[in-house]
């Protein structure tokens, strides 16, 4: 069981209550000019991968030792182990949290529910780099006996974000034969356009979907199958085509996917966590067994950093314990993800679901309504196009904006000017964000500073370098949902939409009277109904 404490209770939370009314006016710009050394003490670096740096950030010694005994007297740490020792963590539905096994080199049995679970990770992950392989290499053939030239992702959620992020992360690694597509959207325009773009006789479709039953999902793979159908005529077609990534092999089963073909994974496995899985194999495709396998390396070196360093040198509990600091303390309601790195460009879409299904609730765990605030809103783009778009208002708006700077050091492409110029873009605008301008001719030229960033400046974005990257903010989130008093792998905020979707589909598709609905909505379907018939008559 995790731990229960209300954090407002804790002695800490009192604590930095007076500590932030006291420095709330103090500038970081000050606080640099006082202390030589505060990058020295406020970085930390881990060899060959990444150089984290938190100086840009309205902390000071105190601060830190008040958020370090906030996370002692709320358990971080014994949430932290519960949830190594496969503990049922996941309390609302009964289930361990053991994502980190997936990326595990131990080979040691790792027992739950008196089952060892080692023997069965290993199988279907082997299995899956097989597979990828197979098709990279062309020992997998289509129907016709064709190489497959497409892999067509279908999924949505965690079934999505998280390989179709990794894919385009990992471009400069990937296996240029082969076209990665992805398909989420249960508006057809998504598979429609999509589908426009393939070869029938070369495309291997991928349904991705732990339960198998995901309305959008089984929506997209069933006009898949048909539209594959109409352009083979042979049924058998299905078998060669498709691939199933799921835990509900009876489903899987019954859509037509051959055993061969089904890589499962467990209910301990959240949706938003699963990239480590079977859910990984559009990107095993894309880079191949070795890399994957770097992939699950990097994060599981961060897996290991996370439960032996100390607070202090422990980068995703001071990446949490920094966003408690803004969000309960200073009143920040967003947090910005700001990659400067163009291959990044779906990682704020990942984070987005991974840190707001996570601790977007309100009840904690008491089942207590919350008296403080919990998870923020997630956003980001990557830079420099932001700095085009949206900076003006973390610059001289009224909202506090902690950000997120992530770069590498080596591009991975030969353009280097750019890059260049793309890590002085990168290191400005933090600069700018934290000194501001004082001195300027006009009021509307002044730039107060003090405004709050971290960067995450990697080596290189390799696959280890990603795996690392994921799994920082894996371990951010759960420290942030542990003080919080929070169930982070639950998400039952996003049952009842479901529910009322199916119901509204059929007053939507019939003709008789509509159920019982609140005036705007009937109204709405009425609407709707109305002009498709029209549109259907003409
Ligand atoms: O959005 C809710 C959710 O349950 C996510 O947590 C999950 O990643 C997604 O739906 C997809 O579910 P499935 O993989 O079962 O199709």
């Amino acid at each position: 069981m995790l731990p229960r404490v209300n954090p407002t209770k804790t002695k800490a939370w009192k604590a930095l209550e007076a500590h932030a009314a006291a420095t709330a006016d103090v500038p970081m710009r000050d606080l640099f000019a006082a202390d030589p050394n505060r990058f020295d003490r406020m970085h930390l670096r881990l060899e060959g991968l990444l150089l984290f740096d938190y100086a840009k950030h309205r902390v000071d010694e105190q601060t830190l030792s008040l958020l370090e005994q906030l996370f002692d007297q709320c358990g971080v740490s014994e949430g932290f182990k519960a949830q190594l020792a496969g503990d049922a963590i996941n309390e609302t539905e009964n289930r361990s949290v053991l994502h980190s096994a997936l990326r595990s080199s131990q080979n040691d049995s790792l027992m739950v529910d008196g089952q060892d679970l080692r023997p069965g990770i290993v199988r279907e992950r082997e299995r899956m780099l097989d597979f990828a392989e197979s098709v990279r290499d062309g020992r997998v053939r289509s129907t016709s006996g064709k190489t497959f030239k497409h892999v067509v992702n279908i999924g949505i959620g965690g079934s999505d974000l998280g390989p179709r992020m990794a894919v385009e992360a990992l471009k400069p690694f990937a296996h240029r034969g082969i076209q990665m597509h992805f398909v989420a959207n249960v508006d057809g325009a998504d598979l429609h356009e999509t589908l426009l773009l393939l070869d029938p006789a070369r495309t291997l479709f991928l349904v991705a979907s732990k339960t198998f039953t995901t309305q959008e999902t089984m929506a997209n793979a069933e006009a898949a199958r048909t539209w594959l159908l109409q352009h083979l005529g042979d049924p058998a077609a299905v078998a060669d085509h498709f691939a199933a990534l799921s835990t509900n092999l009876d489903k899987v089963k019954a859509f037509g996917i051959r055993p061969e073909r089904t890589f499962g994974f467990w209910d301990w496995v959240g949706g938003r966590y699963s990239i480590w899985s079977s859910i990984g194999l559009p990107l095993a495709i894309a880079i191949g067994a070795e890399g994957f396998r770097q992939f699950l390396a990097g994060a599981e070196r961060i897996d290991r950093h996370s439960v032996e360093a100390p607070f202090r040198q422990n980068i995703p509990w001071i990446m949490a314990a920094l966003g408690i600091w803004y969000r309960n303390f200073l009143g920040a309601a967003t947090h910005a993800a700001l990659p400067y790195d163009q291959y990044l460009h779906r990682f704020a879409a990942f984070l987005q679901q991974m840190d707001m299904e996570s601790n977007g609730k309100s009840l904690d765990r008491n089942g207590q309504r919350v008296t403080y605030a919990t998870g923020p809103v997630v956003w980001g783009e990557p830079g420099t196009n932001g700095q085009h778009a949206f900076y003006q208002l973390i610059h001289q708006g009224t909202e506090l904006i902690p950000s997120d700077f992530i770069a590498s050091v080596l591009p991975q492409h030969p353009l280097h000017a750019h890059h260049a110029k793309l890590l002085s873009n990168f290191l400005a605008q933090s600069e700018a964000l934290m000194m501001g301008k004082v001195e300027a001719q006009s009021p509307y030229r002044v730039f107060e500073g003090n405004r709050p960033s971290s960067t995450l400046l990697f080596d290189s974005m390799t696959p280890e370098a990603l795996g690392a990257l994921v799994a920082l903010y894996e371990h951010k989130v759960f420290a942030q949902g542990l003080v919080w008093n929070l169930f982070s792998y639950d998400q039952w905020g996003v049952e009842l939409g479901k529910e009322m979707a199916n119901v509204v589909l059929p007053d939507l598709e019939g003709d008789g009277p509509i159920g019982l609905h609140d005036s705007s909505t009937t109204a709405l379907i009425n609407h709707v109904r109305t002009l498709s018939s029209k549109a259907l008559s003409v």
